[in-house]
């Protein structure tokens, strides 16, 4: 009888204590994503530090198929990436799923300039999701080129949101100059 007494209150905890739990997993509470591709990590990084510095939450745009270094190898003309390059329509796919937007009012585009433009699977993520009413500003690394059209180009395809302003960082980009930047774009945490 005791153990059975023991055995009754054990699930009673238990099964009182699972909403709890669920109510605990923390939800971030924050109105940014910061959304980015990167195939050799240095958009990444700063795509990090830039959802670090704004307490904003994160979304990797990952491709169903990775990115090799022979697919990188911007001197053949047969390459993936000159071939997706070459065909405006192509859209890779984009692996996993595509993140609820319905919490942010902000969102941050990360992405690496490819043949001076943005890699078509970015192309991809903005025109699956559905950006109206968001304010949105892009980043970018690159060896050494600017933005050029890369930003009008999302903007076009996705046909909707503010998009304000895109801005070039490098690796060594910091925590306090990617917040710097967004605050004197009016975004903060
Ligand atoms: C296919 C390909 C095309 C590229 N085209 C350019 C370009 O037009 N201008 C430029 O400055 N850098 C170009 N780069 C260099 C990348 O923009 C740069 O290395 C970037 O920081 C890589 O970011 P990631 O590490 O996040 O992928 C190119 C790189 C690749 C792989």
């Amino acid at each position: 009888m005791k153990k059975l007494s023991a055995l009754l209150l054990a699930l009673t905890l238990l099964v009182s204590c699972v909403p709890v739990l669920a109510a605990e997993t923390p939800a971030s509470g924050s109105h940014i994503l910061v959304v980015y591709f990167s195939a050799t990590g240095t958009t990444k990084g700063v795509a990090e530090k830039l959802a670090q510095g704004l307490n904003a939450d994160l979304y990797e745009i990952v491709p169903e198929q990775p990115y090799t270094d022979a697919d990188l190898n911007y001197n053949n003309s047969k390459s993936r990436t000159s071939i997706e390059t070459n065909d405006p329509a192509c859209r890779p796919a984009i692996a996993g799923e595509l993140p609820d937007l319905a919490a942010y009012d902000t969102v941050f585009i990360g992405y690496p300039i490819w043949w001076g433009d943005t890699p078509r699977i970015v192309s991809n993520f903005v025109e699956q999701v559905d950006l109206t009413g968001k304010t949105l500003a892009v980043f970018f690394t690159s060896g050494s080129s600017g933005l050029g059209n890369s930003m009008r180009h999302l903007e076009q395809q996705s046909g909707a949101g503010t998009w304000l302003e895109g801005k070039r960082f490098t690796a060594r980009a910091k925590v306090e100059d990617l917040t710097a930047w967004a605050k004197t774009l009016g975004i903060e945490p």
